[in-house]
């Protein structure tokens, strides 16, 4: 193995005021590159494997610094917000754009508008938008309330029975009717009020899951819903009834779960669409900073699948949504040098892509390498990869050749910065 390794002290590293000095130019070697980043915390490891330079440190915790209340909408394989904050802090400054091409529940546009940047997010996925739009303009408790005592709790029209495997008649009439309700007052295409935005998202994060917060009887986590097929045979084992629910009171609760933390505060106008990542016409030229992005890793995650009951609830038609599953890694590094070189063209010069990758197939395929190869052709200087790892005992697993340790925990971000040219 080529690697030159150095241990290190861990280092206090999510320092608050700290901002990152943007490089007039590109930094002219590696070694410039890691002091620059040395100023957020020294990495307790540097090495080169297969070329590539990684730097590992715990930079962030999940417990340093705790995520606000508000991005709790579970969806899968989201990231945490410690991580885009993390970005967000050191290579940005209010009022600039920060850009996730591959939102999902959208932590990287709301983390962006908590700390008063630009939030500007895509996927391709129109449950996305469903998802954090409504965090971005935040209603009071009371206005939700108020609109949740105006719904027609009981003027539901056809139920679909293959749902009563999950709702008892009567919470199944109730969500009925609020699906129906909000579909005549909110349309997904429309900007809507964002009352009935904001009622609808917490709604769609409390179909299915596993405790009585949640509409339904014990089943999978709202954001990996089974089939109806499926959940009549959990019924069955675990010998349960659906129960009745207070669909209202539900959505209340939750609503002040997510607005504990207090209001997000104001911030520039959000831009949020759906297209491919690969070609994002809304999205100007040279108009972000800064992108912190995660793709879908090969085709381990059915996002279709998974969220066919949420989709159903919102009025999104599936079989429309155009999630492209990548078996191969040579289709998987396509898409990803496709939307690299989208986003060199939304990049800012000297504005950076920290564009994370998770483990899968038991480390056997390290998608940041993939990543960096994408990156090669493109007006972008490829940084390094940096590893945050949750516990400093395990670095010597972490670059992943060797990692199928169960329980590592790391995020790999590929860092890149836009060249001038
Ligand atoms: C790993 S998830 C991102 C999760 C996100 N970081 C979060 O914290 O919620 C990947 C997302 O990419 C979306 N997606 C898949 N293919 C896409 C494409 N070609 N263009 C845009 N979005 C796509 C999926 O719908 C999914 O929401």
């Amino acid at each position: 193995m080529d690697f030159a390794y150095e241990s290190l002290p861990l280092f206090e590293t999510f320092q608050t005021d700290r901002r990152w000095p943007i490089a007039p130019a590109a930094p002219a070697s590696f070694t410039d590159a890691v002091r620059d980043f040395r100023q957020f915390g020294q990495p307790s490891a540097e090495l080169t494997e297969g070329g590539i330079p990684y730097l590992i440190n715990e930079f962030w915790t999940s417990g340093q610094r705790q995520a606000h209340s508000i991005h709790e909408v579970s969806y899968r394989a989201c990231f945490k917000a410690q991580l885009p904050a993390f970005f967000i802090q050191h290579l940005t400054k209010p009022g600039d754009a920060v850009y996730d091409p591959f939102m999902g529940r959208g932590t990287t546009p709301v983390q962006a508008a908590l700390m008063g940047r630009r939030p500007v997010g895509n996927d391709v996925n129109p449950l996305s938008v469903l998802l954090t739009r409504p965090r971005l303009t935040v209603p009071s408790l009371t206005e939700v309330a108020r609109r949740l005592d105006q719904v027609g709790w009981n003027d539901a029209d056809t139920e679909d029975p293959a749902l009563l495997a999950f709702y008892s008649p009567q919470t199944l009439r109730h969500i009925t009717a609020l699906r129906t309700w909000l579909m005549e007052r909110a349309p997904i295409d429309n900007t809507p009020d964002p009352v009935d935005d904001w009622i609808r998202m917490v709604a769609i994060n409390r179909l299915t899951g596993h405790s009585p917060g949640f509409f339904s009887v014990y089943t999978l986590p709202p954001n990996q819903a089974v089939s109806a097929q499926s959940q009549r045979k959990i019924n069955e084992q675990r010998g349960q009834t659906p129960p009745d629910r207070d669909v209202k009171k539900i959505i209340l609760k939750k609503s002040t779960s997510l607005m504990s933390d207090g209001p997000v505060p104001r911030h520039p106008a959000a831009i949020l669409t759906t297209s491919p990542a690969q070609a994002t016409p809304a999205i100007q030229s040279a108009s972000v900073s800064l992108v912190v992005t995660s793709p879908p890793f090969l085709d381990i995650v059915q996002y279709a699948e998974d969220n066919w009951l949420r989709s159903w609830f919102a009025g999104i038609d599936v079989a429309t949504v155009r999630i492209a599953q990548h078996r191969t890694e040579m289709a998987w590094q396509n898409m990803v040098h496709d939307t690299l070189a989208e986003l060199a063209r939304i990049v800012k010069p000297g504005g950076h892509v920290a564009f994370e990758v998770g483990e899968v197939r038991g480390g056997k395929v390290l998608l940041e390498r993939l990543v960096w190869e994408a990156a090669a052709s493109l007006p972008f200087d490829r940084l390094f990869v940096m590893v945050n790892q949750q516990a400093f005992t395990k670095t010597a697993n972490c670059w992943g050749v060797r990692n199928n340790a169960k329980g590592t925990n790391t995020n790999r971000i590929v860092v890149l910065r836009r060249r001038a040219d």
